[in-house]
């Protein structure tokens, strides 16, 4: 049993897969923003179910799309409990577990990269994200880092485990894929045979550069990727075209209701039926499913019924959850021959420091129409 090994170019960062072989639920570590039709491609063509995004820590080099990938597969958000990302719907600490079908992982807090930093094991598999690299380790010089804390996580915690373990690293920049306890503890240049104090100095004489994407990408990973471009929908910007005009643009839900009241386009909700009975729904609106619980299957009918209520070339605005899935059927939509908005926000809006939704924008926290069964 191997974990799949997912690599995100651009940012050199390593997103691992692990599923049960047998239940094939799925957990996933450090995804990466912009491999996100990539990694839901994977989890379709190896017909897994993702129960867990987890992150090894709060990166500065990357956003991720733990919060895109829950929406579209309704797995939960997992981050450590130091690590400040209060979106997470589940706070890890030390030894804590998960599990996956009949796997299950263990964390293990690993301070020294960042103050909250964890490593993950899984069978003999080791997850270490940017605590122990191949041949190296993550920088301590921001971030809550710490080159001491850093010593003692790697030569107390990790390399006191089995030497055949094998590590998996957060990142590599030369194309190695993995390592083991045994080849670190022996030849790794930073910490092998090294003293607190050598590996002090070495740390402090690094003057790394910043990360390129850091001023944007700690913000969004505290809000598990969600961040980006949310605060554009407050205050007057009610329309934003999309560039790449893969849809027509997103709009605000105040803007989205005004067209649809007026009878200038037809509001589609694409939550699933769970979702609009529990949680609350417009009256009016089309109910038509992008996805369906449980496993958040594609609704097979979702060309043909759409197609069934908007003429081509019509208008559509589209309402899902916290607009993630609405985005991805606006771009169906547009395939379509329809003019197709997402709605920002959707219904619930963004989790809080909480981890819960209604306070944080959203069309139900607008007021604008809705109701309950
Ligand atoms: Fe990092």
């Amino acid at each position: 049993m191997k974990p799949l090994q997912l690599f995100d170019p651009a940012s050199s960062t390593y997103t691992y897969l692990l599923f049960d072989p047998v239940t094939r639920e799925a957990l996933i570590i450090d995804p990466v923003d912009q491999q996100l039709e990539r990694d839901l491609a994977v989890l379709r063509d190896q017909g897994l179910k993702l129960r867990w995004t987890v992150e090894t820590h709060a990166h500065a080099d990357h956003i991720t799309s733990a919060g895109q990938l829950a929406e579209h597969t309704g797995a939960q958000t997992v981050a450590p409990e130091a690590c400040g990302i209060a979106t997470a719907a589940r706070q890890l600490k030390d030894g804590d577990t998960l599990r996956v079908g009949g796997e299950q992982i263990t964390v293990i807090h690993t301070p020294g990269h960042t103050a909250g930093s964890v490593s993950y094991l899984w069978r003999e598999h080791l997850f270490t994200g940017d605590t122990l690299l191949i041949n190296g380790c993550g920088r301590t010089d921001f971030q809550s880092g710490s080159a001491q804390a850093l010593y003692k996580s790697i030569t107390q915690r990790l390399f006191t485990l089995p030497d055949s373990t094998m590590v998996w690293p957060g990142h590599d920049y030369q194309g190695r894929t993995h390592s083991t306890i045994a080849a670190e503890k022996a030849g790794n240049v930073r910490i092998a045979g090294k003293s607190l104090a050598e590996f002090v100095a070495t740390m402090s004489q690094l003057h790394l550069p910043r990360p390129a994407r850091m001023d944007e990408a700690l913000p969004a990973n505290q809000n598990s990727g969600l961040g980006r471009g949310r605060q554009d929908a407050d205050g007057a910007c009610l329309l934003q075209v999309q560039p790449a005009q893969a849809y027509a643009g997103n709009v605000s839900p105040e803007l989205a209701c005004q067209w649809w009241q007026a009878g200038q386009a037809v509001l589609i909700d694409v939550r699933s039926d769970a979702e609009r009975e529990w949680v609350g729904f417009v009256p009016g609106a089309v109910a038509l499913a992008w996805k369906q619980w449980p496993g958040m299957d594609m609704n097979p009918q979702f060309d043909e019924a759409l197609k069934a209520v908007v003429p081509t070339g019509g208008k559509a605005v589209m309402l899902c959850r916290s607009g993630v899935r609405s985005i991805a059927a606006a771009k169906r939509a547009t395939e379509l021959g329809l003019e197709a908005y997402n709605i920002l926000e959707g219904f619930e809006g963004d989790p809080d420091a909480e981890a819960r939704r209604g306070t944080r924008g959203g069309w139900r926290f607008r007021g604008l129409p809705w109701r309950q069964n």
